[in-house]
């Protein structure tokens, strides 16, 4: 069996290496990159760090508005996958990668396979709902991450081919820790600060691109007590260049850095003492390491994590940051939300054998 694996952006490598490990002895896997992401730290460390073969095929697309990045991968895609002829295409996620890969697999009636699906903000001003909704719609067979998603796309009428795995994110995490321990990878020295410090990453379109959003975060995170480790996405090093850049070195406390590698990363996030993010890979890899996360958006698709306490969710403004922050719950119960670390030989099973 050929399958095509579709990735563009930093949790796609990360998502993808979790599977890949298990499909690659019973398949023959071909690994699109679009070029969605390609600085090196956003895209060849994660390849080098987690040793993942390069890709089989890099399409080199950068960034572009909404349209015509999808646009310009839906045509490469669509031409990569006449030449290969894989019998399925695998997606993962929400990005415009998932969105570009879907379309040009289903239109030259390729299945398609979505690792993710399922997942609803119920916010259709976040690109990525599009993106999830139609990728959904496009997909024969949907892996869940939890039974909330089954439910998402089962009040959408989509219940065939579905099926509940586990978060791969999970398995990449216990795999990554062993990694970690494996290479002696830690967070990067000299970075991460000896005493308490938070960790905060941004880079959602509706913080970044919204100067009053942007402002009160970063409010927050000069007026808070300890440390704050900012590795920043480079969409937020744009927007923050100049002023606020100044306004963040004068003030001293605030830490900005290139974005982390994967397992500096795991590292970083398990010696804070609360995480700051819009990220979604992040809030769920806080609630796995029992790190309390704030989370500032106005709403999340991983509502399990708030519902247990361990995520508190407070928009932009920074009063309301800062009131999360001075006291992060850390409650007793810690139940498993993302499934038993399994989740990628699930998904390889059902792939090649075609049940679960
Ligand atoms: C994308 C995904 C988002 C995901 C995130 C993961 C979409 C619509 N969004 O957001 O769902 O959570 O990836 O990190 O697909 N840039 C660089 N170098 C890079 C990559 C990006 O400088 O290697 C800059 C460019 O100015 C670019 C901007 O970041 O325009 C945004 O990049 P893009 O890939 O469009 O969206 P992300 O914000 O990364
Ligand atoms: N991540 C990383 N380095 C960083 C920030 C994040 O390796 O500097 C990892 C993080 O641990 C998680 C994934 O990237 O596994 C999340 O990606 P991101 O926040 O870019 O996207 P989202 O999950 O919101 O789609």
């Amino acid at each position: 069996m050929r399958i095509a694996t579709i990735v563009g952006a930093r949790p796609q490598f990360i998502k993808a290496w979790a599977v890949s490990r298990h499909l690659c002895s019973r398949a023959e896997e071909i690994l699109i990159h679009t070029g969605q992401h390609y600085d090196e730290r956003m895209s060849a460390i994660f390849f080098e760090e987690l040793g993942m073969a390069p890709p089989d095929v890099n399409l080199r697309i950068g960034s572009g508005a909404h349209g015509e990045q999808t646009g310009r991968m839906l045509a490469a895609i669509e031409t990569t996958l006449i030449e290969r002829r894989p019998d399925c295409v695998l997606i993962y996620g929400d990005t415009n990668s998932t969105l570009a890969g879907a379309l040009a697999a289903a239109k030259l009636k390729i299945p398609v396979a979505h690792v993710e699906a399922g997942l609803r903000s119920f916010n259709r001003r976040m690109p990525e709902e599009i993106n999830r909704i139609l990728a959904d719609r496009l997909s024969e067979t949907l892996f869940c991450p939890t039974d909330t998603a089954q439910r998402n796309l089962s009040a959408e009428g989509i219940a065939d081919g579905v099926h509940v795995v586990g978060d791969v994110m999970h398995d990449a995490l216990l795999a990554g820790q062993e990694r970690a321990r494996a290479l002696g990878i830690t967070a990067r020295p000299g970075v991460v600060a000896e005493g308490p410090y938070i960790l905060a990453t941004i880079h959602r379109a509706e913080n970044t691109d919204d100067p009053e959003r942007l402002a009160g975060i970063v409010e927050a995170f000069l007026r808070v007590e300890c440390a704050v480790v900012w590795p920043v996405h480079p969409r937020t090093r744009n927007r923050i260049a100049g002023a606020t850049e100044r306004r963040i070195a004068e003030a001293g406390n605030v830490r900005l850095i290139e974005p982390f590698s994967y397992l500096e990363m795991v590292a970083a996030e398990s010696g804070a003492q609360a995480i700051v993010t819009d990220s979604g890979g992040v809030q769920k890899e806080a609630y796995i390491l029992g790190v309390p996360c704030v989370t500032v958006r106005d709403e999340t698709e991983w509502v399990e994590t708030v519902a247990t306490g361990w995520n508190t969710v407070v928009g932009a403004d920074s009063e309301r940051i800062l009131a999360a922050l001075s006291a992060p719950p850390r409650p007793s119960a810690r139940p498993n939300l993302f499934g038993d670390g399994h989740a990628a030989e699930r998904i390889a099973t059902i792939l090649v054998e075609g049940k679960a």
